[in-house]
């Protein structure tokens, strides 16, 4: 079923199918080496090269196109070597689609707050205690990502979150001689020393917090480089809904209409939704898949924490009009009663999760496709929040 790509076949194409008259929304068919992509897309997170609790096979039967998985635990182990001699993390996890990986410096910045970031790159203490401390710049990052091998990969960026307010660090990373965002001269570098152009596509990231006059700084430098496609980063962090959502219209407004919009680590409903109508085309989020290790079963009506004592006669499934395997076969009573004992609960809920996620894009595509995508946001916030209305 894959459509490999021929050696000077284009890497990334980007069809754009239907546009809404109202809304920033549009749906696509995205070409990529490993097959097609329909947007918008969520794109779940595996971290050591599995999505915990799921088979690969399980993945692709549930009509996954496209996962994410991460470039510093795979760099670390198997490390880039292991990967190269495998012939790349699709063959060696044995997933035959698509696969994106984020650069890594993030996660450490996030996981680990102890990281150091100068304009060399990201200083922190190595997984690997034996390591000590570890560089990650933006040249390494890519040579790790050329061995994994992915269809989209990430340059190193310079992440400030949004709740630290602090002027001199936004400064720091957005100061130069020549204008550009530390993040735009991590990607020139990263341009320089990607070995493979015509198999994996490079996303720069715009950076620049909750500030529009950076915002527009980044957007503009990176568009000034040669990609096919884009990524917003920077705001996962806490900000409110209307500063996360002013910031993403704005950057949406920036970024060429031609090419994919990826919004990195985002994947609530209600923002999947919300980022679709102002022109987002890819997302990804360890949420629904966390989330589902915790007991909690993702509705169009909410989150259902299947550990209260309520679900306990609950014969009911998750959500009667789910299709996935756990709804079909399971009740909530039944998941209440195993959710602590591991590695089962985690299936079924992750499985449920993900199909919950897949149905929502698939809803948002087809309201696109049909014209219908204004009443499908109705209809979607009534469900969501019926008290409000
Ligand atoms: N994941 C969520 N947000 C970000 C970001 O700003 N940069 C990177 N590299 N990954 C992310
Ligand atoms: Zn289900």
């Amino acid at each position: 079923t894959s459509t490999k790509m021929t050696e000077n076949a284009k890497p990334l194409v980007f069809n754009i199918i239907a546009e809404c008259q109202t809304t920033k929304a549009r749906t696509s068919k995205m070409i990529l080496p490993h097959g097609e992509v329909d947007t918008p897309v969520f794109m779940p997170v595996g971290t050591q090269g599995t999505l915990k609790g799921m088979l690969p096979e399980q993945l692709e039967e549930m009509g996954l196109q496209i996962m994410l998985a991460n470039t510093y635990h795979l760099g670390t182990r198997p490390g880039p070597k292991i990967l190269e001699k495998a012939g790349g993390l699709h063959k060696f996890m044995n997933w035959n689609r698509n696969l994106l990986t984020d650069s890594g410096g993030f996660q450490m910045v996030s996981l680990l707050e102890l990281a150091e970031i100068t304009e060399e790159g990201v200083k922190f203490q190595s997984l690997n205690k034996t390591k000590g401390e570890v560089m990650l710049t933006p040249e390494h990052s890519i040579e790790i990502q050329n061995a994994i091998g992915a269809d989209i990969i990430m340059q190193l960026d310079d992440v400030v979150q949004t709740t630290v307010p602090d002027k001199e660090r936004i400064a720091l990373s957005v100061e130069s001689t020549n204008m550009h965002c530390r993040t735009t001269r991590w990607l020139d570098r990263a341009l320089k020393v990607h070995k493979n152009p015509n198999t994996q596509n490079i996303f720069p990231i715009v950076q620049g917090t909750l500030h529009e006059d950076l915002r527009r700084i980044s957007a503009k430098d990176l568009t000034q480089r040669v990609v096919n496609g884009y990524a917003i980063g920077g705001l996962s962090g806490g900000e409110s809904k209307d500063e996360f959502w002013k910031i993403v219209h704005l950057c949406t407004d920036l970024l060429p209409k031609d090419k994919p919009r990826y919004l990195m680590g985002v994947g609530f409903a209600i923002d999947l939704v919300v980022c679709s109508a102002l022109g987002v085309d890819m997302f990804d989020c360890v949420f629904p898949t966390r989330t589902a290790r915790f007991g909690c079963a993702l509705t169009m009506t909410g989150q259902l924490n299947l550990r209260k004592a309520r679900f306990a006669k609950d014969f009911q499934p998750i959500d009667e009009d789910c299709t996935c395997n756990t709804c079909k076969r399971y009740t909530r009573a039944f998941l209440h009663g195993i959710v602590t004992e591991l590695p089962v609960a985690c299936h079924l809920l992750t499985e449920h999760n993900l199909a919950f996620q897949l149905r929502l894009m698939k809803s948002i595509r087809d309201s696109v496709c049909e014209q219908q995508f204004p009443a499908f946001v109705q209809k979607f916030v009534f469900d969501l929040y019926p008290d409000k209305n």
